[in-house]
């Protein structure tokens, strides 16, 4: 039988074993050049904003995701536990996205708009102090520590050659931004809102003087998982729209 040949030379098995997996991929992988999009679009997804890259950036450094996913799968303990399964738009910003298996922490998909700005700070400096039983490590020197946004526009034009749509207009004003969403108060206020609709803009770390780490990061919790309206969107358990 002609296996035999194969069985016996483990140099031909391999190059058979490659041609048999190239077709495969091939298969697989080729059609995906010939459609225009892989991700449904759905209304209410916007680029993050300068800060909330910016905490996004930190929550990458501390290597937050080493303990917590950013992906609700379709089944039914996760879905009643943190809301809507999670849509392929919803991380079509997101480089590096941040999906995986459930880790050692709950989802966070969702956690924007879970707890207050305050919770979350206090959750920061000492996990424990707001849950006893937290096996979180504490980061409280995130509302110490200056943000250091000197590159914040540079951070945005490599997300740009990544596929993010940011504008000109919203590179040339990323640092007038940054300060605007972390200080109500700043003249830039109204600017940013026209250019991120719907971003929230507040003193997030309740400290007035300084744009803190904390500020970023939280301003990125309290936003994730709260663009898509789910009470407009409507999909079947196979992720049909309806
Ligand atoms: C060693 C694992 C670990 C790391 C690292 C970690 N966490 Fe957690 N996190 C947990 C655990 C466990 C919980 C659940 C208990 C609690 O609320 O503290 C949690 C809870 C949370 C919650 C509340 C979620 C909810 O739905 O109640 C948030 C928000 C959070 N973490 C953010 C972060 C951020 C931001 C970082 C990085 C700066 C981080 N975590 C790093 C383990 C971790």
């Amino acid at each position: 039988m002609n296996h035999g040949f194969f069985e016996r030379n483990s140099l031909v098995l391999l190059i058979g074993i490659l041609i048999v997996v190239a077709i495969g991929g091939a298969v697989e992988i080729a059609p995906l050049f010939w459609v225009n999009s892989t991700i449904e679009k759905v209304d209410g997804m916007r680029p993050y904003t300068p800060l909330e890259l910016a905490g996004r950036d930190i929550y990458i450094r501390e290597g937050c995701y080493v303990c917590h996913s950013q992906m609700i799968r379709s089944l039914r303990d996760e879905v009643e536990r943190y809301g809507h399964y999670s849509l392929a738009a919803e991380s079509m910003y997101d480089h590096p996205f941040q999906w995986g298996s459930e880790r050692t922490g709950p989802d966070l998909a969702r956690v924007g708009g879970k707890y207050s700005d305050q919770w979350q700070l206090a959750h920061l400096n000492d996990p424990r102090a707001v849950v006893p039983e937290s096996v979180m490590p504490p980061y409280a020197f995130m509302a110490k520590k200056p943000l250091d946004y000197h590159d914040i526009d540079a951070i945005m034009r490599a997300n740009r050659m990544a596929g993010v749509p940011y504008t000109d207009a919203d590179i040339a004003n990323a640092v007038a931004d940054l300060k605007a969403q972390a200080d109500p108060n700043a003249d830039g206020v109204d600017a940013f809102k026209k250019r991120y609709p719907k971003a929230d803009a507040r003193d997030f770390d309740d400290n007035p003087n300084e744009i803190t780490e904390a500020d970023a990061l939280i301003a990125y919790l309290q936003m994730l998982g709260t663009l898509v309206d789910f009470k407009t969107y409507h999909a079947d358990a196979g992720g049909n729209r309806r």
